[in-house]
């Protein structure tokens, strides 16, 4: 399906507004950075990737409203670059997008006026998404040969085309060994506390005609013990230099259980989302979320009035769980010592298992 959960018209950024899904089919319309950035926040749009992308086509629609003038034009922008990278702390793609969009306005060519600016920031938003979509899909044609013929393979949170320009990272794996001629099965893990897994994963899946079954979080040690599931596949918000992986909370206990019961854990992701600059996931900021995602089911309170709350978003997974991490530039697998990512990673298209 043709899902565009981020686009600009005119000078406007376009959202699909995924907290209504799968209810309602909704676009909303932003037309200056802080507002993206409040949507980012409120969760109008997520996803590592889909994140960078609106923030990206924020700063676009919002260099309609910079001065002419150089200095003043690129003071506004760095104001509102500032704004939107605070959006949302774990995903680095949200930054990575932003100083990419920076890094063309600071590189200013003598002859443009501040329109030929406006229009040059526009091209660099389009190219971020068509980028990020061609990334996805080369994420599926060299993880999705990975996944052998009759699998069933399980997906924690919403790695799709909502959380990406289009087509999913982990969900481009699974298309992607659709693609490669493998009839497979899909489970979804509901991913409490924001449902990502109930209401957008299910949505995407049943929608493509997988085979898709929903399972609570809970629930996936005892299918792994029981030999129900024969690959996990995730995506990633942030991946440190050694591989440890930054994803929605629930990532690293799947891990866990994986290793114990040698299912293979994938992890998909474009390389917007490898941080070399971080040794290791010690250094990821996890993004600390409202109580009420917790006390509540909906708008209905479901536990006592008065208790406290912790409720990361996200958890850590240490490298030596994961089993490789697909890039669209490969298959990465590690050594003694982690992964290197800028050493080649395998592209070859016949490993099957
Ligand atoms: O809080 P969310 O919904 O933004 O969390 C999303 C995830 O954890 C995804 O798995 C991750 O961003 C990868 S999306 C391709």
């Amino acid at each position: 399906m043709a899902i565009k959960p981020v686009s600009m018209k005119g000078h406007r950024v376009v959202l699909l507004d995924q907290r209504l899904l799968p209810a309602s089919e909704t676009y909303l319309k932003f037309n200056d950075g802080p507002a993206v950035a409040k949507a980012i926040k409120d969760m109008v749009v997520r996803g590592a990737p889909a994140i960078g992308i609106a923030a990206a086509m924020g700063l676009a629609v919002h260099s309609s409203l910079c001065p002419d003038n150089k200095e003043d034009f690129l003071k506004e922008l760095h104001k509102v670059a500032d704004i939107l990278v605070a959006s949302r702390p774990t995903a680095v793609n949200l930054k990575w997008a932003v100083d990419r969009m920076l890094q063309v306005a600071e590189n200013w060519p003598s002859d443009y006026t501040a329109e030929s600016m406006r229009k040059r920031l526009y091209r660099e938003a389009e190219a971020i998404l068509d980028e990020d979509i061609a990334m996805n899909r080369a994420i599926g044609t060299h993880g999705g040969v990975l996944i052998p013929d009759g699998a069933t393979v399980m997906t924690h949170c919403n790695a799709g085309a909502l959380a990406t320009g289009g087509f999913g990272t982990a969900l481009g794996v699974i298309r992607g060994a659709r693609e490669a001629g493998r009839s497979i099965k899909v489970i979804s893990c509901e991913t409490r506390p924001y449902l990502q897994g109930a209401r957008l994963t299910v949505w995407e899946l049943v929608h493509d005609g997988f085979d898709t079954t929903l399972i609570t979080d809970n629930a996936a040690g005892h299918l792994m013990a029981n030999g129900v599931i024969d690959a996990i596949v995730v995506g990633a918000d942030r991946i440190a230099a050694n591989g440890d992986t930054a994803n929605k909370i629930g990532t690293y206990t799947h891990a866990v259980l994986a290793k114990r019961h040698n299912i293979p854990f994938y992890v998909a992701a474009p390389s917007s989302t490898l941080d070399l600059s971080i040794e290791d996931g010690s250094k990821i900021p996890i993004e600390q979320r409202m109580s009420e995602e917790v006390t509540h089911y909906g708008s209905h309170r479901i536990a006592a009035d008065g208790v406290k709350v912790i409720n990361p978003s996200f958890d850590v997974t240490p490298w030596q769980l994961i089993t490789a991490i697909i890039t669209e530039k490969g298959v990465h697998r590690p050594d003694d010592d982690g992964y290197h990512f800028l050493e080649n990673p395998d592209t070859s298209t016949k490993t099957a298992s």
